[in-house]
């Protein structure tokens, strides 16, 4: 059976956060939601950039109810204030979808001093997810959608990386495949605790095969990455149909604590979403913990888990 669009059921009554929902597959997700009635937090790090991307949904669904609230994930002062805002307006968090993220980037550190990749795309969620924690915790039934990809599959995990100096070796494709692997090491982990302490939530992660968006930006360059990226856009499908995975795992009424969707087809980079199967590394006890030792020790978030 196809899980599509329209097997998205009616989210009336819920609030759901999308992170980096202004572009791209996040703001597929956010267009979805709204479409189907649920109160959307857009989590974006320029107020300006996600009035047009809300807009737009506007325009489209009229009745679309979006907040937008700004959020820079580079940044643990900004977060803070996301959640802070947050929690001064809402009483209730049904899906928080952890979406937002950078690709291949140029070496560079966040606000906090972490390599910028792992910092975006694992540390900043990690602190933001502690920060909602509450609310999660009070939600019957919610929902934390983290979103990884293929590349996990490449990914290793280097402690002594995490805070990258400048100068020191850095490799932008071994980051990326890092901060992927991190994001289902620690929807695993956070899961596994969950479980152990009989909490209402389901933790889960997605990833969207090969999409069309703007992702791919740093990876373009030289005429081998552009012949490589030609090539790859045979196998990609567009940010639309690369929203469905997130959808499914925000939304479908069958969905299991630690289940992960992606598209069915070619090799897992197109199509309608299924049931994946990550590599053998995300589900290690000791990479998981490793990570959430370093995770605590480096954010200083809390989880209360009581
Ligand atoms: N596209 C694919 O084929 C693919 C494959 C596997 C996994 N993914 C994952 O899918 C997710 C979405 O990627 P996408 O393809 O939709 O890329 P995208 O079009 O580049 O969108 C990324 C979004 O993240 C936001 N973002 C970046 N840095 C941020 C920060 N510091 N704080 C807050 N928001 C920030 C961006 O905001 P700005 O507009 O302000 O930059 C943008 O809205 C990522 O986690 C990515 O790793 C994508």
């Amino acid at each position: 059976m196809k899980w599509t669009y329209d097997s998205i059921p009616d989210l009336k009554g819920k609030v759901i956060i999308v992170t980096g929902s202004n572009s791209g597959i996040g703001f597929h997700k956010a267009r979805y939601f709204a479409k189907n009635n649920a109160l959307v937090v857009m989590g974006v790090r320029s107020l300006e950039r996600g009035k047009t991307a809300a807009d737009k949904i506007i325009s489209e669904f009229p009745n679309a109810k979006i907040d937008i609230l700004q959020l820079d994930l580079n940044d643990s002062v900004s977060i803070k204030s996301f959640s802070t805002e947050f929690h001064k307006k809402y009483k209730q968090l049904d899906v928080l979808v952890n979406n937002a993220g950078i690709m291949t980037t140029p070496y560079n550190s966040t606000k906090d001093g972490f390599e910028s990749q792992i910092g975006v795309n694992h540390f900043g969620h990690f602190l933001l997810t502690s920060l909602l924690f509450d609310v999660l915790k009070k939600t019957k039934s919610s929902r934390i959608v983290n979103t990884a990809s293929i590349a996990h599959r490449f990914g290793s995990l280097d402690k002594e990386s995490f805070m990258y100096q400048e100068g020191k070796k850095y490799n932008k494709s071994k980051a990326y495949a890092q901060s992927k692997l991190a994001n289902l090491l620690f929807t695993y982990k956070l899961a596994s605790l969950v479980e152990e302490n009989n909490l209402d939530i389901l933790v889960t992660a997605s990833h969207p095969g090969i999409s069309q968006t703007d992702l791919g930006r740093h990876i373009r360059g030289s005429f081998f990455m552009n012949f490589g990226m030609w090539v790859i856009g045979f196998a990609r499908q567009s940010g639309e149909k690369g929203s469905l995975p997130g959808l499914r795992a925000s939304t479908d009424k069958s969905v299991l604590n630690k289940d992960y969707y992606g598209p069915r087809g070619l090799y897992n980079t197109k199509g309608y979403p299924n049931l994946q199967k990550a590599k053998k590394k995300a589900h290690s006890k000791e990479l998981q913990d490793l990570l959430w030792d370093e995770s605590l020790r480096l954010t200083k978030a809390t989880y209360d888990f009581i």
